[in-house]
């Protein structure tokens, strides 16, 4: 049986592992940052030689992307020194990382979706810090899985879709921008993916894109998360063109998927699998 170590399981792809594990077949361990800190090599050294790990899936990340630009070092710390610690312990026990990156390796100049083969070129810190952690991955290990992905969402944790619906609950009015374009992405799919990589086994090493298909605005994002949810509430989302924040965002960030078309049949529409995750926070 597969043994599968989970690293930043407190976090919302983390908690959706967890959720998903029961369908698999596989011996998870789940380690939250207090278990396993990864910018401690010794400590995943320490709980890589009690097991016998096949894969290693990284869901740990410092992923406050404003706060990112004012703690550059954390940041670094964790995103790309934490994930070479991992490389390393991976490559000496000859596990196979399945680790997660993200569109804002992006500049967002370019205005059709990004393929895995595009140049990078982050402008905030968070970027800059996952894709150093992607080239250390490259440099160390021959056994990787680096997905890319964005706007995650999920039942658990803070995020987006979450936010707005506790907002409109409120009655808040909120303006959301449509300055900026990319595709929302369930966990649960990105999570059922995963899953996906480790029972096939045959998958070739590498980058992969994984969003859902289509794209959108967060205004348009915010619309559609009312409107399934809480339809009278749409009124209070209002569209505004720009939204101040420290960090900079890629104004187009739409990942190219059809490397992981080729391999992946399972892709759905934004919308689609916004829509079951929305049932799944009724329940
Ligand atoms: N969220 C997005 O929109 C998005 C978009 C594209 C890519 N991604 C990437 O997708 C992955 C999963 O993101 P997510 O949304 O699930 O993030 P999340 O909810 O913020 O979870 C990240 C987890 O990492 C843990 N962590 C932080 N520093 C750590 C350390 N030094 N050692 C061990 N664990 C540590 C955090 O611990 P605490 O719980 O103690 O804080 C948290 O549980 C990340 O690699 C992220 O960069 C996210």
């Amino acid at each position: 049986m597969k043994q599968i170590a989970i690293l930043g399981s407190n976090g919302q792809l983390g908690k959706t592992l967890k959720y998903l594990e029961v369908e698999t077949n596989y011996v998870c361990k789940f380690y939250t940052r207090n278990e396993l800190d990864i910018t401690n090599k010794l400590s995943i050294e320490t709980i890589f030689n009690k097991n016998s790990f096949d894969f290693c899936i990284n869901c740990a990340a410092y992923t406050n992307v404003e706060e990112a630009e004012k703690d550059i070092e954390s940041t670094f710390l964790v995103n790309a020194l934490g994930v070479r610690n991992i490389a390393e312990v991976c490559k000496s026990k000859g596990i196979t990382l399945i680790h997660i990156s993200t569109d804002y390796v992006f500049d967002g100049t370019k205005r059709s979706p990004y393929k895995t083969s595009d140049i990078t070129n982050p402008i905030n810190e968070y970027g800059k810090s996952k894709l150093k952690g992607e080239q250390f991955i490259r440099e160390v290990l021959t056994k990787y899985y680096i997905i890319r992905t964005s706007w995650l969402y999920s039942v658990y944790g803070k995020n987006f879709m979450k936010t707005i619906i506790n907002k409109i609950a409120d009655n808040t009015v909120l303006s959301i921008t449509t300055e900026e374009t990319g595709t929302p992405t369930s966990c649960f799919d990105l999570a059922t993916f995963i899953f996906y990589l480790v029972r096939k086994n045959d998958i070739p090493y590498g980058i992969y894109n994984f969003s859902a298909k289509g794209s959108t605005t967060w205004f348009g994002f915010a619309h559609e998360i009312a409107k399934l949810y809480n339809p009278d509430k749409q009124k209070n989302i209002k569209k505004v063109e720009t939204f101040k924040t420290l960090a900079k965002r890629p104004k187009y960030s739409v990942l190219d998927i059809s490397n992981t078309e080729k391999v992946y049949k399972d892709l759905n529409k934004w919308e689609d699998s916004l829509s079951k995750t929305l049932e799944l926070y009724r329940l």
